[in-house]
């Protein structure tokens, strides 16, 4: 350590470079060039181990830092939590995991119930278990099926991977478990690789797709359906109108749960509560995790409905009639504690009207350059989360080279501007840049993104 300063981190670097496999990345760079380091955070900003300062356009990397960096009072509430209680085993109560509960679900009208767990995985892993357990409960254990959509994700673990819509992050990592079935997906910027979609009312056809998918599996086989409300890592897929109506419809026909994961949609990203509110969905179960506390803490939690909840409680003198489940680190008061306080920060400072006009600014501000650019083939989003899909050919949509993609996300980042692309996700198509700054983003911090996707596209681009 006598080696390090303030101002000299290259002993972190090194020890980095030694012993972190850091998440989603190719090491072999590593043996010539540096690991980077995020070494502090303020507001919109991050500092890197050599002090450059980046302003960064993906909260975190990857949607989780809602309300910014350095926020002393979040870091006040879970120091002060902590100090009192910091974790039991989950089969009692704490202060915040009580007060939390309750403050989310009166954002949630229709849901009463709430469990904690860590990840976003985690929690879906959990709403997966509740939809086996009520089919071995009512139906002999046949109705188990969960579908999942074409393009979606829901995390890393092996059950999450199994309903896992993204071939590039599934590949090598099967045989996958069994009882997951895919449905296609709702890009209508991409219809015309799906036989049969028609030119008008898409949004329906692509429901429609979904019954297909039931009556071939048999409807007393299909127990939930889980769908991301705007599909993320996927290509930033917002639905294609009249598609969530008849999806609803769809599922209550032949009584199949409907499970929404707003793992990034949730608590604020789309200038709502929750993603699924912008779309008149009423859920079974909603599972959430990244922006639920920004990153001060982990947790995530799988919210139900009291009619699923009631379920697991009906008949008491069966020792096995209650959801057998935990979550050691569920337990942990700091989760609660700081969603708490992010909460508070997103109602006090009035950050989801904030994320609507700074979202239609970034929209037109990206439409802008689509004038200027024709490898930005479509601009699309809700609120602060927003995609622009590149291509070769804006008539053949011919998805652009990743390594192209790459080179603009790098050129930003050579300027100082974290910007995203979806990544190891679908085959031939990792082609669209993400953007979903803190909802706190100014006009100016909006601005300064997109001049330097202006930058970057006119140097990779020409
Ligand atoms: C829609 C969605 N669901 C689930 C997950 C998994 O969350 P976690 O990485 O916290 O397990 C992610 C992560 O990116 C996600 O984007």
């Amino acid at each position: 350590m006598d080696t390090m300063t303030a101002n000299d981190l290259s002993h972190v670097v090194d020890a980095d470079r030694a012993h972190v496999w850091h998440h989603l990345v190719q090491h072999k760079q590593f043996e010539t060039g540096e690991p980077r380091i995020i070494v502090e955070g303020k507001g919109m900003r991050v500092w890197d181990q050599h002090g450059k300062e980046h302003i960064d356009a993906v909260a975190g990397g990857v949607w989780t830092v809602n309300v910014g960096y350095g926020r002393e009072s979040i870091a006040n509430a879970v120091r002060d939590q902590i100090l009192k209680m910091n974790f039991f085993g989950g089969t009692v109560g704490s202060i915040p995991g009580a007060l939390f509960a309750e403050k989310l679900i009166s954002k949630m009208p229709g849901m009463t119930r709430v469990y904690y767990a860590n990840s976003g995985s985690e929690a879906n892993e959990k709403g997966f278990k509740i939809v086996r357990q009520i089919a071995h409960k009512r139906y002999g254990g046949k109705k188990h099926k969960i579908l999942y959509r074409e393009r979606d994700y829901h995390g890393s673990t092996l059950a999450t991977m199994s309903a896992g819509g993204q071939d590039e992050r599934n590949a090598q990592y099967g045989p996958f478990a069994p009882g997951f079935i895919r449905v296609p997906h709702c890009m209508e910027y991409r219809k015309h690789e799906q036989d049969g979609a028609p030119d008008e009312g898409y949004g329906v056809w692509a429901a429609n797709q979904i019954e297909e998918v039931i009556l071939r599996e048999g409807a007393d086989t299909v127990g939930a359906l889980c769908l991301e409300p705007v599909t993320a890592g996927g290509g930033v897929i917002t639905p294609p109108e009249g598609y969530w109506d008849r999806v609803q419809e769809i599922c209550k026909k032949y009584d199949i749960l409907l499970h929404i994961d707003e793992v990034v949609c949730g608590v604020g990203r789309t200038g709502v509560w929750f993603g699924y509110q912008n779309y008149d969905i009423k859920p079974d179960i909603v599972t959430m995790a990244k922006g639920v506390a920004s990153g001060y803490a982990a947790i995530s939690c799988c919210v139900t409905t009291e009619a699923v909840f009631d379920l697991f409680k009906d008949d008491s003198s069966d020792p096995m009639n209650y959801f057998r489940d935990i979550s050691t680190f569920g337990g942990c008061t700091a989760g609660p504690a700081a969603a708490l306080e992010n909460m508070r920060i997103i109602e006090d400072e009035d950050l989801m009207a904030n994320t609507l006009v700074m979202g239609d600014r970034m929209v037109a501000n990206l439409q802008a350059l689509a004038e200027k650019f024709p490898a930005i083939g479509d601009v699309r989003g809700k609120g602060l989360f927003i995609g622009a899909e590149l291509v070769t050919d804006r008539d053949t949509k011919d998805p652009m080279d990743e390594k192209r993609v790459g080179a603009v996300v790098a050129d930003c980042m050579q300027q100082g501007v974290i910007i995203g692309a979806t990544n190891r996700s679908i085959p031939g198509k990792n082609n669209t840049l993400c953007f979903s700054p803190a909802l706190i983003a100014t006009a100016d911090d909006i601005d300064e993104i997109t001049d330097a996707v202006d930058a970057a596209l006119g140097r990779v681009f020409g």
